[in-house]
């Protein structure tokens, strides 16, 4: 994993050869005191570079200088320049920012080199956010590589600034962000594992040793489930080895225990074959994902212990693994859910809302929380509608849903709010059960949000269908193909704007 520290940038001090990224702001790069000095050093390359190639500095552009010294083995400039100033609120410009650097100083893989991002004078806010997405954008899973395919990156990476005070301003930021780093790279690792190696019990595992950090655990396991009638999660489990878990994570951080928390739930199928209602063998690969939700719940839940946030939390994720086998639920079933509804499961792909709706109602009913927020892989449709530049957004509360939007276009991961209404709601009434998991196909996204809706009571609640943006197939602005971890850093901000309210 990368080690960021926080220097004041002095190139003459180190033994290895450098790889320089600069990032240029303002109308002119060559002005800025940080290029100036690197350009003593590098005894005129840069400007003889810059005005060769007419380098501006726009955003995007970028201009790269080997070896102009000896112990400077690259120099990357980094066009920063907008037409509009940045803002602090909306970080994930500077993530990006970190990101391109990043991946300017790895695109020329100079082994051997310590890699240095050098921030111009007057920057230091915004330092924190530049190594947030140079750390997102250098995560790579590498663990099932041998060693020799593993790609050289570099281990360690200086963000260099101009006195040791921004120095101290950039370490006060990076106490919280690296916390964010940690809750997103977590959930990464809990995606991008293959179902081989996190079915449900691994899963539960691996949650169990957070721990440490200051969460309360607390497991379902199938015969507690079986105890609180746990029906629709169950339905889905059954057929499947892999025995189901329901784990809870609980993080106290108001001054009040009593304070009402804050409640995520997350859909963790460990694998998703669609059960007897089977997939088609295309793309079933991707189905190792449908642990998402459940994952950036692990994850948020993780930043809020390591942040020390002053809110009360707590995490619900289901861990299932919808199979096929003699044992498995068929079309045409009848579960009794935890709330006590009566579902007619029509669908056995349609299983992410069937573990959701036991979550959701024992969420509200144990922990009463102000706010319930669900996340999950719930439909292809979403996929069809939003792509991937935006998760879906449901709610029965606007000043909720407002506040995930806001939070979300802050730190670069979109939120599009969809509609409900009762009509779509009267698509899932079953003639011999209270409620069928499928409507019709025509709006599939909304109907899955509106059999959420039948679980949740009216606790202002939140349903994110991360099914487009949870996993992604080519690169993205602060991550390789795989998974993202979106949502992690969306919640840990609506989090931050929730403290600062109270
Ligand atoms: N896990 C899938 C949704 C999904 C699809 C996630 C593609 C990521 C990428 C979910 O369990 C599912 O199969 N949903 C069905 C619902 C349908 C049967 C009503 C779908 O979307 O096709
Ligand atoms: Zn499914
Ligand atoms: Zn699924």
């Amino acid at each position: 994993m990368l080690q960021l520290s926080f220097d004041v940038f002095s190139p003459s001090d180190v033994n290895t050869p450098l790889s320089v990224a600069l990032l240029c702001f303002g109308e002119d790069a060559t002005k800025m005191a940080a290029f100036k000095r690197l350009d003593e050093i590098t005894g005129g390359a840069l400007l003889r570079a810059v005005t060769l190639r007419g380098f501006k500095g726009s955003y995007g552009q970028n201009l790269s200088v080997l070896a102009p010294v000896e112990q400077i083995a690259q120099v990357q400039l980094i066009g920063c320049k907008t037409t509009n100033e940045f803002n602090l609120s909306e970080s994930y410009l500077m993530e990006e920012v970190g990101g391109a650097a990043l991946r300017a100083l790895e695109k020329s893989s100079l082994a051997g080199t310590q890699g240095v991002i050098v921030l111009p004078e007057g920057m230091a806010a915004h330092a924190a956010d530049v190594a947030l997405g140079a750390r997102l954008t250098s995560y790579h899973f590498t663990k099932y590589l041998s060693e020799k395919q593993k790609p050289g990156v570099f281990d360690t990476l200086s963000i260099a600034l101009s006195t040791e005070e921004e120095v101290e301003t950039a370490l006060s930021r990076w106490a919280e962000l690296e916390a964010v780093g940690d809750g997103v790279l977590l959930t990464r690792d809990l995606v991008n594992e293959p179902s081989n190696v996190l079915y449900p019990e691994s899963f539960k595992n691996r949650i169990e040793a957070l721990r440490d950090l200051g969460l309360e655990i607390e497991v379902l396991d199938q015969t507690q489930m079986e105890a609180l009638g746990f029906g629709a999660l169950l339905g889905v489990a059954q057929g499947s080895e892999r025995e189901p878990y329901t784990v809870i994570m609980r993080y106290q951080g108001a001054a009040s225990a009593q304070e009402a928390p804050l409640a995520f739930v997350g859909k963790g199928v460990t694998f998703d074959s669609g059960g007897i209602s089977i997939k088609p063998a295309a793309g079933m690969d991707e189905m190792k994902n449908d642990m998402g939700g459940a994952a950036t719940v692990v994850g948020v839940m993780s930043t809020l212990a390591r942040r020390k946030a002053e809110v009360n939390a707590v995490g619900v994720v289901g861990l299932v693994e919808n199979m096929v086998s003699g044992k498995a639920q068929r079309p045409g079933d009848i579960v009794k859910s935890y709330s006590g509804q009566t579902i007619e499961v029509l669908n056995t792909d349609a299983e992410g809302r069937l573990v959701l709706a036991d979550l959701l109602a024992y969420t509200r009913k144990t922990y009463a929380p102000s706010f319930m927020i669900n996340l999950a892989t719930l439909t292809g449709a979403i996929v069809v509608a939003l792509g991937a530049e935006h998760a879906g957004l449901f709610s029965n509360h606007d000043r909720l849903a407002q506040a995930l939007e806001d939070a979300g276009k802050e730190v670069g991961e979109k939120l599009w709010r969809m509609p409900m209404g009762s009509a779509y709601n009267r698509q899932l009434d079953s003639d011999i059960a209270d409620v069928k998991n499928i409507g019709g196909r025509p709006g599939s996204a909304i109907l899955a949000a509106e059999f959420l809706k039948r679980f949740v009571g009216d606790t202002p609640w939140a349903h994110l269908d991360i099914a487009g943006t949870a996993w992604l197939d080519k690169e993205s602005a602060l991550a390789r193909r795989g998974a993202t971890g979106f949502g992690v850093q969306l919640l840990d901000r609506f989090v931050q704007d929730h403290e600062t309210q109270n």
